[in-house]
């Protein structure tokens, strides 16, 4: 794809390029609105045209007043009224250079779906003008304004038209030319490739495209997306497009997911061949009928169903069970009729002649088949709701036309049937099917931003953002320690390509049910691919991973209790895995197959997923977690479980004493299994950083989980650059710990960086400039004996030495021909944040002891306290 660039970077520019990311990102045109998160918070001129709210992470996104659906383009509103319609070309321009095609701005995937707005930028801004591939002038012309981009332009509000707003127009196959009007066409000029869509004021739609057409000939209607004209049952005169599954509208140019499907005239689903029903079955529908007849359900043997065959028939508003063995049919007729228009439950149960019916409330009908077989042999499709030539069928199902209504549950046997297509759902094909669900919304107001879905074909309910809580997500909440309640989850980016060969991670948490979903990340929404998981599978927990070649399944060798707090570990270096879990033995496991690298583009959820028909199969998640979560650490980073996340669903707080904000003065609380510990600022200390310490600290003490950080640049210009020398008197309680760092805000391993710590007791002088390490080790004498030592550490370029307490010099070099320390982050003393993933591992915890006496470069006397830009858990030395 070309790069985009941009004529003005503005908030619409930055808007158009997470616009354009969005497009090529996977999934495009179904992604879900809330998915759309925008970097930046929310102003006044943030692109949401209604309300927009922040997500606490430097991203914010859109959402719209009732009556309003939020457009795929994650800022527009769409009147729920016209969502169907035809969005018309008021106001709109394309305007495009030289060279530049649609290509290069929507995912090649899609091109297919707006395949009109993709025909016209084949060209030149010239050929706007240009014809569709077979142009119907008699039908919707649209014309645009096309304006030069001169300087003025830069007034205008720069919107982009949404994606939907060139779909649904090719759509709606209104595009069939475009006239340009403008007398002057904006000749090439930036050499860039250059797509800029926008929508200027003063332009004039000459005609509309009407949303209710009528076809007399298939010559005047084009269906798109497989779909074939044929003629209306209805009115022999007319002509309508039978659209293939996922597809609707007059054209076949909408997507629809059908959930939960909706027949009409003509409409029919093709599921598979029923396995294990030959000799008995249970089938389980719930359906909402709008007609009293029609055929709901068949299969069998031969295509006409002549011997072998089951069928379930509305006829006069009675359901018709049929069932022949072979040798003569039986016949079960309900003891009442449908409900119409309500959600009408059927029971139906065959073994082998005998069959027995229940319509909702209704009493058991019984009946039974003729002659002397008892298998039936079924070698057709289990078609639904109609049927592919229903004349071919009417002989022996009794069925006049095809269902009317909808459908939310079918189970045959135990199988629940999905009706999306396959490899989601199970459907292989149908025609003419819509969603049950698509106006539930309209009736429910989400406050704060929530998103409403559809929870079933009758009502949509709130996902709530996080920090909202509520049926109407009306209730603010400030989240602390995660609660997950099976309907739940958070939502982090992705990770990527940075665990290709290696992942470790670490997760504390109390389920209280004994299955779940713990962590997830995939590559690919068609239920195949790469992926790493972690799921409570009846109370065992279950490491899978799948580099592409097979599964690993490492699964814990005992259940682990509901209720209480367990840290679990799982690590994986090529195609071997690890568990660990709280006491248990360790267990190890393998992926089969060649491949070792594992990678994860999808987001990355916790305590639940998106949707469960979206995850690797091989993961077997059925379910999300029931529990609370509240420490997850990947690769040494510890994932800021609230602040981290693009998005969360129905997240509230676990029952935890860090919820109730134990830590005074500003201090964090970190959950401790059921304890917590507090990080005080610089001036407090005690167990709830409720000590004020006044008196002036001129020795701090540090705890392991304590630091003091500099950013003062009178301070980090005596360390960076091509020599150090730094002087300090230090005491230690423990063998190991960090006492000094300096390095990148983020580090890899080509990082430059430099670092004092204990190591098992001995000093250790560490540092990279960049073309490699060098590691000073002082090894005569340990120094972990809670006494005073006094130290002096000197760099001069590659050159390194250590000294303490005036004995005999440790040096080192270190190699390569770099000699400049160019690091950003300041200087860290006793410890640091984010210590295990900044250090790269080399330290875990920081110095358990004192500090005084701090000189750099011979002169230099850091005051440690009041020099110091942030301190956690500082206490005067004992
Ligand atoms: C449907 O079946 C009838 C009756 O067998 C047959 O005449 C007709 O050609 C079939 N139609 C299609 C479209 O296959
Ligand atoms: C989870 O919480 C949400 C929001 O409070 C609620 O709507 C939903 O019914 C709950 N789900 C379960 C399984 O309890
Ligand atoms: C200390 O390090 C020096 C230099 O690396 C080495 O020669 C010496 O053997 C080490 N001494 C001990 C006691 O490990
Ligand atoms: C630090 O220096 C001061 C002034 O020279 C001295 O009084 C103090 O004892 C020193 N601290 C330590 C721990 O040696």
């Amino acid at each position: 794809m070309a790069p985009l660039t941009l004529r003005e970077f503005s908030v619409y520019g930055m808007f158009v390029l997470m616009f354009a990311a969005i497009l090529y990102g996977r999934p495009p045109v179904h992604a879900k609105n809330f998915e759309a998160a925008f970097q930046g918070e929310c102003r006044e001129d943030s692109p949401c045209q209604h309300l927009c709210f922040d997500l606490h992470d430097g991203t914010f996104e859109c959402a719209c007043k009732e009556g309003f659906t939020l457009s795929v383009n994650g800022y527009s509103c769409i009147e729920n009224s016209k969502m169907k319609d035809r969005i018309n070309w008021t106001n709109s321009s394309i305007w495009m250079e030289n060279g530049t095609s649609i290509e290069d701005f929507f995912d090649s995937d899609d091109i297919e779906k707006i395949h009109s707005v993709h025909t016209i930028n084949k060209g030149h801004p010239e050929s706007l003008s240009h014809t569709f591939d077979e142009p119907h002038p008699e039908r919707n012309h649209i014309q645009l304004n096309l304006d030069t981009l001169g300087k003025d332009e830069k007034k205008r509000t720069h919107r982009p038209i949404s994606y939907e707003h060139l779909y649904d127009n090719s759509a709606g196959r209104s595009l069939n030319s475009l006239n340009v009007h403008a007398s002057e066409i904006p000749s090439p000029s930036k050499t860039d490739n250059h797509i800029d869509i926008f929508q200027p004021m003063n332009t004039v739609v000459v005609s509309t495209p009407s949303v209710h057409q009528i076809f007399h000939s298939c010559s005047d209607l084009q269906c798109e997306s497989g779909g074939i004209c044929v003629s209306d049952s209805k009115s022999k005169h007319k002509v309508r497009c039978r659209c293939p599954l996922q597809r609707s509208g007059t054209f076949c140019e909408q997507a629809v997911q059908a959930k939960y499907p909706r027949f009409r005239e003509g409409s029919y689903l093709a599921l598979p061949i029923l396995r294990d029903a030959h000799k008995s079955m249970q089938v389980t529908l719930e359906f909402r009928p709008e007609a009293n007849d029609g055929l709901i359900l068949y299969s069998g043997e031969k295509l006409d169903l002549q011997e072998d065959f089951i069928s379930i028939t509305l006829n006069k508003g009675f359901i018709e069970f049929r069932f022949d063995c072979g040798m003569g049919e039986g016949i079960l007729i309900s003891d009442q009729p449908v409900v119409l228009r309500s959600w009408n439950t059927l029971t139906i149960y065959r073994d082998r002649w005998d069959a027995w019916m229940q319509l909702n409330s209704g009493s058991q009908v019984q009946g039974r088949s003729k002659g002397l077989f008892s298998r039936i042999t079924f070698r057709l499709n289990l078609y639904v709701g109609g049927s592919p030539n229903i004349s071919l069928v009417a002989e022996r199902t009794q069925a006049k036309s095809s269902f009317k209504g909808c459908l939310r549950h079918l189970a045959i046997n135990r199988q629940v049937y999905d009706f999306r297509p396959r490899p989601k759902g199970d459907a292989i094909e149908g025609v003419d099917i819509d969603e049950c669900s698509a106006d539930v919304c309209s009736k429910v107001t989400c406050l704060n931003g929530g998103q409403c879905v559809a929870a079933s074909p009758d009502y949509g309910v709130c996902l709530c953002p996080l920090g909202f809580i509520g049926d109407q997500c009306e209730t603010a909440m400030e989240l602390i320690v995660p609660l997950f309640n099976g309907s739940s989850y958070l939502q982090y980016p992705g990770l990527g390509n940075t665990v290709l060969s290696f992942i470790e991670l670490q997760i504390v948490f109390k389920p209280y049910r004994p299955n779940g979903v713990l962590f997830y990340n995939g590559y690919k929404m068609d239920g195949t691919g790469d992926f790493i998981s972690l799921t409570l599978v009846n109370g065992f927990l279950e490491f899978r991973f799948d580099l592409g070649t097979g599964v690993a399944v490492i699964r814990s060798e005992e259940p682990l209790d509901v209720g209480v707090w367990h840290t679990a570990f799982i690590s994986r270096t090529g195609r071997d895995g690890i568990l660990e879990v709280d006491e248990q033995k360790r267990v190890e496991g393998m992926s089969p197959g060649a491949f070792t690298q594992l990678s994860l583009p999808l987001n990355m959820y916790i305590g639940g997923v998106h949707d469960l028909r979206d995850v690797a199969r091989k993961a077997s998640i059925t379910e999300s977690f029931t529990g609370c979560i509240q420490k997850v650490i990947i690769n040494g980073k510890t994932l800021k479980l609230v602040d981290d996340a693009l998005s969360g669903i129905n997240v509230a707080n676990c029952l935890h004493s860090c919820v109730e904000e134990p830590c005074k003065n500003g201090g964090h609380c970190e959950p401790r299994m059921d304890y917590y510990s507090c990080h005080c600022h610089l001036g407090y200390a005690g167990n709830n950083c409720e000590k004020e310490v006044t008196e002036m600290i001129a020795e701090p003490m540090f705890t392991g989980a304590s630091y003091l950080h500099y950013m003062d640049e009178s301070i980090v210009k005596r360390i960076r650059g091509n020599k150090i020398d730094i002087r300090f008197k230090f005491r230690s309680f423990g063998p190991s710990g960090l006492l000094l760092w300096s390095g990148k805000k983020e580090m890899s391993t080509s990082s430059d960086y430099l670092a004092l710590g204990l190591h098992d007791g001995y000093l250790t002088f560490q540092y990279n400039l960049g073309s490699g390490e060098v590691l000073i080790v002082y090894n005569s004498t340990k120094l972990d004996d809670g006494k005073w030592h006094t130290v002096r550490a000197i760099r001069v370029e590659q050159e390194g030495s250590l000294v303490v307490d005036g004995g005999m010099r440790a040096t080192g070099a270190s190699p390569g021909s770099l000699n400049q320390l160019n690091v950003n982050n300041g200087l860290y003393l006793g410890g640091m944040d984010s210590m295990v993933s900044l250090s790269m591992n080399k330290y875990h915890s920081g110095l358990v002891g004192c500090l005084a006496n701090v000189t750099l470069s011979t002169d230099y006397h850091i005051r440690l306290i009041t020099h110091a830009t942030t301190g956690i858990n500082i206490q005067p030395c004992l």
